[in-house]
């Protein structure tokens, strides 16, 4: 073993290569990206006075980032969207813009996905789904889109006796619908369920950012 030294400084060199390559020049690059103006004056600050983007998610729909993790949503969904040339993901309206390395960095965890098997969610709070679509939707995707592999999360919701009126969070599911429940009975959404949807609407890819300007 008369080249252990050599072999020491072989491993030494090649872990201390790739930390350099991967780590420390991904961290220059991106490390110190802050939040910024849609577009920054001269000499790269921020416009005084605006908004500063991306935006911090409220205190319900992270909660309902929290649900979706549980639920294995990423398993189906990816949050990142492609630019031009590299797919047609603004071409299926997943967002008016490719997704950049500063959309993310508000977010604890960033929920990016791999797999596609549903429609990117980047943006789905910009498509025209509101929450009682949402929770028809979760509830049983066949109501709102038939055909659909989605599961369903039928016990994110609590089929419960109405009792005197009607509640006004209750599934309004469409008339003469096979999944409505029997005759006095309504479908609530628990709180986990509210989160989730409120995280839902919250996704979206509406503002610009210095280097992904929307192009009308
Ligand atoms: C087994 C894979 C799978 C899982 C798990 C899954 N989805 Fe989906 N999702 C789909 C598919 C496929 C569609 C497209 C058909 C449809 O609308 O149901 C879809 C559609 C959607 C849409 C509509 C998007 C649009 O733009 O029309 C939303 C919102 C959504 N899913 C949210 C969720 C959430 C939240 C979860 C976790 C609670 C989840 N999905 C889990 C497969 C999945």
């Amino acid at each position: 073993m008369k080249n252990l030294p050599l072999l020491f400084c072989g491993i030494f060199f090649a872990l201390a290569f790739s930390f350099t390559g991967l780590v420390l020049s991904s961290n220059i690059q991106i490390g110190s990206l802050t939040q910024t103006t849609e577009t920054e004056d001269e000499n790269g600050n921020p416009m005084e006075g605006e908004t500063l983007y991306p935006l911090m998610a409220s205190g319900l729909a992270q909660q309902g980032k929290q649900v979706y993790i549980e639920m294995g949503c990423i398993y189906c969904h990816t949050q990142q969207v492609r630019r031009d040339g590299f797919g047609g993901d603004t071409g299926r309206n997943w967002g008016p813009r490719q997704t950049v390395a500063r959309d993310y960095i508000t977010q604890d965890r960033v929920l990016l996905g791999t797999m596609r098997t549903g429609p990117d969610l980047m943006h789905v709070g910009g498509r025209p789904l509101n929450a009682d679509w949402h929770h028809l939707h979760l509830y049983n995707p066949q109501i709102t889109s038939p055909g659909s592999n989605m599961a369903p999360f039928p016990f994110l919701y609590e089929t419960r006796k109405i009792e005197g009126a009607p509640a006004a969070n209750a599934l309004k599911f469409p008339p003469n619908s096979e999944f409505s429940p029997e005759a006095g009975y309504e479908v609530v959404p628990t709180r986990r369920a509210e989160a989730l949807v409120e995280y839902m609407l919250s996704l979206k890819l509406d503002y610009s950012l210095p280097e992904a300007q929307i192009v009308e």
